[in-house]
């Protein structure tokens, strides 16, 4: 068992947010979901306090080594989420993290207020990977706007508050001391990386959301770079995540100081890929080669 902020864990992998509908994976593979589930704990898709459509299509992107999307994190809102998700998810045989994310202080205040008081709720994560409509920085860019943000929201909850970083930010690092001050229980990264595809003959751009966000294999190594220096620089938890879709790949983002690793993209591929990643990495340290390079041959 790992303890992660007080919540018990039975091994350290956990789905990243937005990339494992739990809520459909149980009607497409019914109670064998709940028997054999591939993750430690559960980490929702973003909820906003108003219900959202999402964006426009095409949503996503196939890269060489990797998918940019722009969904647009739609989802039913704080009242739909309560009632109809919620339910759902408490099923789940594992801890369940919420992630929310809000336009302005105020908005992230009444998510965090809302979900304190449910007894389901192990944990938040907070996605400040969007503008603040009062400012006009991005949240999670500026060391500043995560201060004020924790200042207002950590009062509200006892239950263990995650910073979600996004890597669009210069200093990251500095980002993550300013959440660690402000009482963050851990932080988690990276959320994707902002990037754009031409549609091949008219040359504009090919996402209804013009850009979108990068994930998967290609984005494995600014990671692995983010997760160290944010580790290095923090001593709270840190939730490191970006293209792991092996044992292999998790093991680098331990050693780079990684309490817990989140497998995201890896998921549409294969849904098992949490519990498979979970036993490569127990494989593996509980029996190394002595010949061999362990699991770093494999993280390539
Ligand atoms: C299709 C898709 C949807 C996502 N939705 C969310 C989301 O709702 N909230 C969030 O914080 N991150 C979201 N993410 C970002 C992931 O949680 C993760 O930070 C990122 O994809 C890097 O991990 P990966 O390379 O293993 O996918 C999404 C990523 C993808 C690919």
């Amino acid at each position: 068992m790992i303890d992660f902020c007080g919540i018990e864990l039975a091994h350290p992998i956990i789905n990243a947010s937005g990339t494992f509908d739990a809520v459909a994976a149980r009607r497409a593979f019914g109670d064998a979901l709940i028997e054999h589930f591939p993750f430690a704990a559960f980490v929702s898709k973003t909820v906003t306090v108003a219900p959202r459509q999402g964006n426009p299509p095409p949503r996503l992107w196939e890269l060489p080594a990797g998918l940019m999307n722009s969904i647009g994190l739609p989802n039913k809102g704080l009242e739909g989420y309560l009632t109809e998700d919620l339910p759902r998810l408490a099923e789940l045989p594992v801890p369940l993290i919420v992630n929310v994310m809000g336009f302005s202080r105020d908005e992230v205040a009444q998510l965090v207020t809302a979900f304190a008081q449910r007894d389901e709720v192990a944990a938040l994560e907070l996605n400040v990977s969007c503008p603040n409509v009062e400012t006009g920085l991005v949240m999670g860019a500026d060391p500043g706007e995560v201060a004020r943000l924790m200042d207002a929201v950590r009062p509200l909850t006892h239950k263990p508050l995650i910073v979600k970083l996004t890597p669009n930010a210069s200093d990251v690092a500095a980002v993550a001391i300013a959440a660690e001050r402000e009482g963050a229980s851990a932080v988690s990264l990276i959320n994707t990386i902002r990037g754009m595809a031409l549609h091949p003959r008219t040359k504009e751009p090919w996402l209804g959301g013009t850009t979108g966000g990068v994930s998967g294999p290609a984005v494995r190594a600014v990671a692995l770079a983010q997760v160290r220096s944010v580790a290095e620089a923090v001593a709270i938890p840190v939730i490191g995540m970006g293209g792991v879709s092996h044992g292999g790949h998790a093991a680098d983002l331990i050693a780079a100081g990684a309490a817990l690793v989140a497998v995201g993209t890896e998921s549409f591929r294969d849904p098992a890929a949490g519990a498979r990643i979970a036993a490569e990495l127990g494989a593996a340290a509980a029996a190394p080669h002595p010949l061999g390079r362990g699991l770093v041959g494999l993280s390539r």
